[in-house]
């Protein structure tokens, strides 16, 4: 087992492709990839570090995958893991609910004692309203795969080698 877990729920694949995007600037070594779709709660709570991956669906809301896996977050004690999220949006057709699936994972594992990590600027990001946006932050990575793919690679690198610290 890698000292990493990433989370991935995905719909059309988008999230599933970078997430293995993520798997592999971490190094194959240093992070597993599961899909929610098919993960119990025994599986994550072997993780301390913890990557969320999922994307935004309906007006704001989890990815299908994730919102049927949420209900168990309840029943996992967070204390002592640290959790960074990355959500997937779309800002040119979702602008007012711009990566809003991100602060419902956020708040919850705060609220179950995790500390949330990854927060990074929401400089380069055209949006209108989005509840994972706070003083100039989002809670984690936000990545556009419909209209800013061109900046994924970079978005991805960067966040990388801050998460390689704070998960040290
Ligand atoms: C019906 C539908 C609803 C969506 N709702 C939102 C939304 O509320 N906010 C947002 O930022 N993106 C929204 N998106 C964009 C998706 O999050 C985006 O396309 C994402 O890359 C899909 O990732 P996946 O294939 O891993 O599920 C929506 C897309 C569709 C097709």
């Amino acid at each position: 087992m890698a000292n990493i877990g990433i989370f991935y729920g995905s719909s059309t694949g988008n999230t599933r492709d970078v997430s293995e995007k993520l798997q592999n600037a971490f190094g194959v070594d240093n992070a597993d990839l599961h899909n929610i779709a098919d993960t119990d709660i025994e599986t994550l709570t072997r993780y301390n570090n913890l990557i969320f991956a999922v994307s935004t669906w309906g007006a704001g809301d989890l990815q299908d995958d994730w919102e049927d896996f949420f209900p168990n977050l309840d029943t996992i004690d967070f204390t002592g893991k640290k959790v960074a999220v990355m959500c997937l949006g779309d800002q040119e057709n979702y602008p007012d609910f711009f990566a809003d699936a991100m602060v419902i994972l956020t708040e919850k594992v705060a609220e179950l004692g995790g500390t949330v990590v990854g927060e990074t600027s929401i400089d380069g990001y055209s949006f209108d309203v989005s509840k994972s946006a706070r003083n100039g932050k989002f809670a984690g990575l936000v990545i556009d795969e419909d209209s800013q793919s061109d900046k994924t690679d970079q978005r991805i690198g960067k966040w990388v080698e801050r998460l390689r610290s704070a998960f040290k």
